[in-house]
């Protein structure tokens, strides 16, 4: 079992045991708050550490229920790993490995652990890994996963649940691959699989996301030689293992969590300075904000938000980015209950995005789904009820609904919303929300 250095409220383990919030409504949220870093680059990082013969020094990393659960993983591997919980640094030492297979029982929790395959390939020159499995959001595929490995030379066969991967014993072959789609978790395997690979690989039509950047620098801190990270073209020259060494690397901020806070605070009328923030990250969202009602004042590391006009209603379309993401498509959907005038969502990325829909509707929202597309009436009000949470960024909506109701809200599905979010109550509390977590006895 890892080492952790600090206890906190929230451990392994803790999302099993039954809680849930409470949320009273109509209070506006106001004050400042620090955005933690990006569950979704740390996971990566997490994964890519498996490529280093030595020991890594993760700075703030939140303790989420995905990071404790990738950490299983990379110990099962044969990594050590220590996590100081209260200053949020993970060290991570994979100098040896004592294995490539991973199993059912730890890749089905934690659907990014999937980029572990790469990886482990490359400097394994074999892995097992079990198939992520299809999630509450959509089918979620990895065609483009297993195609990029074939195109660097490995031998894949998928059966009885687990992808089986193979490669020559001197290893993976450089060469230039374009994705059909700008998949976040394609691009990162198959980067993380090049870094050991003889000679040069290009991935063309890559994720452009910030995560991916980030993991890229990452990794160029540890001796790989990546150029383009963060564009749609990335070159990865193949280094040897012995190049690879050890680093100390500071994750970049959470656009989704500073995204999330930010919708709240206009949904709730409220005037929030966010900080340790990318504001060039949140672009496509503080269009929105603005054209919603919201003013918006990006400095560079923070953005503050309140209150320029009466909401109003708005399209938006999920896509890639630099696109509207749809981790916040929920959120925005709760704060768009309330906008005067017909809003229209488009979910692009995801075939079954929409599970917050009939929960916000039994708070009173006037929403009608027709397959992706949903059209929204804006209401006067909202009012608290029980809800449940089908997904992470669902659970993260509801809650902002709650902020917006009459009365009291009770949102479960905190087991979604902890794989996420670190301190989110917390931080809500230290705005001046009306809101607390409790154990859910019913
Ligand atoms: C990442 O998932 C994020 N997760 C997701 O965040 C995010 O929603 C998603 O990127 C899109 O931005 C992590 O980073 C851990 P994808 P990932 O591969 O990498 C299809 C959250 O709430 N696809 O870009 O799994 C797939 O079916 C989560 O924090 C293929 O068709 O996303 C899906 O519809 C949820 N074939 C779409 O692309 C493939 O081989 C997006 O997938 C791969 C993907």
């Amino acid at each position: 079992m890892f080492k952790v250095l600090q206890k906190t409220s929230l451990n392994l383990g803790q999302s099993e045991k039954k809680e849930k919030i409470l949320v009273q409504g109509n209070k506006p949220l106001k004050g400042v708050i620090r955005t933690s870093g990006a569950k979704n680059a740390v996971l990566k990082q997490m994964a890519a550490c498996l490529l280093i013969p030595a020991k890594v020094i993760l700075k703030d990393v939140p303790p989420l229920q995905d990071v404790f659960r990738m950490i299983q993983i990379v110990e099962f591997l044969g990594g050590k790993c220590e996590f100081d919980l209260e200053k949020e640094v993970l060290q991570i030492d994979c100098s040896n490995l004592n294995g490539s297979y991973a199993p059912f029982e730890l890749v089905s929790k934690l659907r990014a652990s999937f980029v572990i395959l790469g990886p482990l390939l490359t400097r394994m020159k074999s892995a097992k890994v079990s198939l992520p499995g299809g999630c509450q959001i959509g089918t979620r595929r990895i065609d483009l996963h297993e195609k990029g490995l074939r195109d660097l030379g490995a031998k894949i066969s998928i059966s009885h649940g687990y992808v089986e991967a193979e490669c020559q014993p001197n290893g993976l072959t450089g060469c230039e691959m374009r994705l059909d789609i700008p998949s976040n978790g394609a691009t990162e395997n198959l980067m993380m699989a090049a870094v050991l690979a003889q000679g040069l690989t290009i991935i063309d039509n890559a994720a452009k996301d910030p995560e991916i950047e980030d993991l890229a620098n990452f990794l160029n801190s540890c001796g790989a030689k990546i150029k383009g990270g963060g564009t749609d073209r990335i070159e990865i020259e193949g280094v040897k293992l012995d190049e690879l060494h050890g680093t100390e690397y500071i994750t970049l901020p959470d656009r989704i969590e500073a995204g999330t806070f930010l919708i709240a605070a206009l949904a709730t009328d409220g005037d929030v300075l966010i900080q340790n923030i990318v504001p060039e990250h949140l672009q496509s969202l503080l269009e929105k904000l603005e054209e919603i009602g919201g003013k918006i004042d990006c400095k560079e590391n923070t953005i503050h938000i309140c209150r320029a006009k009466p909401l109003r209603a708005t399209e938006i379309s999920t896509v890639w980015y630099p696109g509207f993401p749809t981790d916040l498509q929920a959120q925005l959907m709760a704060l768009l209950t309330k906008a005067e005038g017909t809003s229209i969502i488009k979910e692009n990325i995801y075939e079954d995005r929409f599970s917050h829909v009939q929960e916000l509707v039994h708070m009173g929202a006037d929403i009608q789904v027709n397959h992706n597309v949903a059209v929204m009436k804006g209401v006067e009000k909202l009012t608290g009820t029980q809800v449940l949470g089908g997904d992470l960024r669902a659970t993260a909506g509801l809650v902002i609904a709650g902020l917006m109701a009459g009365g009291k809200t009770e949102v479960r599905g905190l087991n979604h919303l902890d794989r996420g979010y670190s301190h989110f109550t917390d931080k809500l509390i230290a705005l001046g929300a009306v809101i607390e977590r409790v154990s859910d006895s019913s």
